[in-house]
């Protein structure tokens, strides 16, 4: 084959200066956390290897919003059964509370069952650690009422019919479920990064409706103590004025969220937010369940229609192409993915070992699992189990 000059790496090299390259400053600019944490040196992140300091310039070292000094005076989102007001809150300060969006008798499952289902994953060794505590994934597969809270149906979430008309009107028919996870916070364990969770889209912010909309299911009691969800209320509109690539200046405070057992929150991509501190001995958890826009996925299910023999012989770098490598964002199975960057040939977060044990009929997916679980159940040959060991061992 003749190599075409104008084609080859060299003559590409030659020209391309990088101020001729399109969009670089743009895509490289890391905004808005550039800006965030420029201009509000209190919400820098914690020192994962140190203690958690204590001193109150840090956003982690707060309270709920009726006892904090700038925003008591605010009136904040409280808990309604009103699709009004939950549009107006969710409008102005990009978070609204639905009270009771689960009933009481709903709750005592979820939460049964996760706290249930935690322990069955530590027992099992497929417990998912992150620096704030415990998560549990994909809890699709594990139980009932989760998989009705997916759909959002009334006999597991009461307020079901609102959610669904409410995600409706801010995504657009058609959203999909992005992911279902619980997260645990624990004592000694660290606040998460404020973040948005519409993240992957920066630095492209559009000034009307969110691309992502999270649910979250707040199945016990929350507040200051024992790592409340904390929120900056209303800081979306900050990153929605700056606009896409916009800088933002000074926010206000961040708040712990405090929600009673049932209450559903839902909110904005574009809202900083984190996991709070747990100060209790006891677990937190809360499950997050977040929508996107319905194209907001590979158009093609790779991991579905690719032919075994083109997987079995493809090159790293086609195996990147089709969605093959999960990245914290997309592409995870089972939870395994979630950290990884998305390189080629990246252990951590291919998923082909997953898709050859399906191909192998081989694939053992960690379903319900309980504090009494057998032997059998627990020392089953878990697919995950594997792939972690995989993982772990390149
Ligand atoms: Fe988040």
């Amino acid at each position: 084959m003749t190599q075409i000059e104008q084609f080859s790496q060299e003559y590409i090299e030659k020209n391309t200066p990088e101020k001729d390259m399109l969009f670089k400053s743009f895509l490289d600019s890391q905004e808005p956390y550039t800006s965030i944490f420029k201009n509000n040196p209190w919400l820098a992140p914690p020192n994962f290897k140190k203690p958690l300091s204590k001193n109150k310039v840090h956003y982690w070292n707060t309270t709920v919003g009726r006892k904090h000094p700038y925003w008591k005076t605010k009136k904040l989102p409280t808990p309604t059964k009103e699709i009004k007001q939950i549009r107006k809150d969710f409008k102005k300060w990009g978070y609204a509370l639905i009270e009771d969006g689960m009933s009481k008798d709903q709750c005592h499952l979820f939460i049964e069952r996760l706290l249930e289902q935690a322990q069955g994953e530590k027992l099992a060794g497929v417990n998912s650690i992150t620096p704030s505590g415990q998560y549990v994934h994909t809890l699709i597969n594990k139980g009932e009422m989760f998989r009705g809270c997916i759909e959002q149906d009334p006999s597991h979430v009461q307020a079901g019919v609102l959610i669904e008309n409410f995600l409706n009107e801010t995504l657009g028919t058609g959203w999909i479920c992005h992911s279902f996870l619980a997260n645990g916070a624990e004592k000694g364990y660290y606040p998460q990064v404020l973040h948005l969770d519409q993240s992957p889209l920066s630095p492209w912010i559009t000034e009307e409706a969110p691309a992502l909309v999270n649910t979250l299911y707040i199945p016990q009691d929350v507040n200051e103590e024992n790592g409340g969800t904390l929120i900056i209320p209303g800081s979306h509109k900050n990153i929605i004025k700056a606009g896409s690539n916009g800088k933002i200046g000074k926010l206000p405070p961040a708040i712990n969220l405090e929600a009673r057992a049932g209450t559903v929150m839902l909110f904005d991509g574009r809202l900083l937010h984190g996991t709070g501190v747990n100060h209790t001995n006891k677990i937190r958890f809360v499950a997050a369940m977040s929508n996107v826009k319905s194209w907001m996925r590979s158009q093609e299910n790779w991991v579905i229609s690719v032919n075994p023999e083109i997987i079995k012989n493809a090159s790293p770098k086609l195996l990147h192409r089709m969605g093959m490598q999960a990245v914290t964002y997309g592409g995870t199975i089972e939870g395994f993915g979630m950290g990884a960057a998305g390189k080629v040939d990246e252990s951590r977060g291919s998923i082909k070992y997953f898709r050859e044990a399906f191909d192998e009929g081989e694939y053992i997916r960690v379903g319900e699992l309980t504090s009494t679980s057998p032997k059998s159940v627990l020392k089953k040959n878990y697919t995950l189990r594997q792939a972690m060991k995989k993982a772990k061992s390149k």
